[in-house]
């Protein structure tokens, strides 16, 4: 049974639920990634067995900074795509969490239609502000979309490591774009290689922290890293007018200009809040690391960021186009 601070969501849900069959469905035909117990492990509440990040009320509260953080970083704007001057009127935002992005892409587009998207249930998230325009569903991005009509825009934010085999998930994405629509699929996660030192050190402890959650990740068939970010993974698919822009994101306090260093603390507090949240569960089911020696590791790499100078992330942001006449 779904816990029941759990319930405002659960009920969006299984409204939408009833709608399936009818033309109105806008779901995914299996589930296979959505367990309505949640797991608690070590401390942490997970959605199922499989997904690596915890949705309890800590990661919560982190998303909702990183969400503030990239608002700052794209002068208040919700992403880099050319949406119709007119507004979009189908967005698909997947793997939404708490939902702060659909939330707000519904209120600045009142007239569009938002689906929101995630395998895991998020209690207490903007989510629960009801929007009319804006509908939360439980779907697995990697089932088959079954979506009632295509998408002007589907957003991917965040999803590093969440998909075995993401051409299959952009294949499906293209499928459910209007022609001329467009995907935007951001990325901030350590493990793909984007935070830099100013003075790079090999042996520091977040090389140990990167290189083993990336080894963790690809033994249990998720991998991190940069590949899905690949313009040509996207071109083979069908996709043109493909953009890969990496914005440089202070990380700390040390900016001059007020906005930066406003910015470089809101990313510094993510940073340290998201160490254990990435690495307990993927390096644990390794069977290599126990629970203290994560802790102990991330200890050590939160010490290197709170006294490293100069260090800034790499935030990547590719955006690519459905041909017009497809
Ligand atoms: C790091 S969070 C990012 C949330 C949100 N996109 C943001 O930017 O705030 C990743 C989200 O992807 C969801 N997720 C993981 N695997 C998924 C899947 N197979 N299908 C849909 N969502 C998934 C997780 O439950 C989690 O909420």
């Amino acid at each position: 049974m779904v816990q029941s601070n759990l319930d405002p969501l659960a009920e969006q849900v299984e409204s939408e639920n009833e709608l399936e069959g009818s033309d109105g469905a806008d779901s995914i035909a299996s589930s296979s990634g959505i367990a309505l117990e949640p797991i608690h492990e070590n401390g942490r509440r997970y959605c199922n067995e499989m997904y690596f990040m915890p949705n309890d009320e800590p990661e919560q509260t982190r998303l909702s900074i990183v969400h503030q953080a990239f608002l700052i970083l794209l002068d208040g704007e919700l992403t880099t795509v050319p949406l119709p001057p007119e507004g979009p009127s189908r967005v698909l935002d997947v793997g939404t969490g708490p939902g702060d992005w659909a939330v707000e892409m519904g209120q600045r587009y009142p007239n569009a239609e938002i689906i929101a998207t995630d395998i895991s249930i998020f209690d207490g998230g903007p989510a629960i502000i009801g929007l009319p325009s804006v509908h939360f569903q439980l779907d697995d991005a990697e089932d088959d979309w079954t979506y009632h009509a295509p998408f002007d825009f589907i957003h991917f934010r965040g999803l590093s490591g969440a998909f075995r085999d993401w051409r299959g998930v952009y294949e499906q994405a293209f499928k459910h774009l209007k022609p001329g629509g467009y995907i935007e699929v951001v990325e901030s996660d350590p493990a793909a290689d984007i935070v830099t030192w100013a003075n790079s050190n090999p042996d520091s402890y977040h090389n140990i922290y990167v290189s083993a959650m990336r080894n963790a990740a690809d033994s249990l068939g998720y991998p991190r890293g940069r590949d899905h970010l690949n313009r040509s993974l996207l071109t083979s698919i069908g996709f043109v007018d493909v953009g890969v822009q990496d914005m440089n994101v202070p990380v700390g306090a040390w900016p001059q200009d007020d906005r930066q260093r406003t910015l470089g603390k809101m990313v510094l507090i993510a940073c340290l809040e998201s160490l254990e949240a990435r690495s307990l569960r993927p390096l644990t089911a390794t069977g290599h690391w126990k629970v203290d020696d994560v802790r102990d590791l991330c200890e050590k790499v939160k010490q290197e960021l709170m006294t490293s100078e100069g260090l800034t992330m790499s935030v990547r942001f590719v955006t690519a186009q459905r041909p017009e006449n497809t």
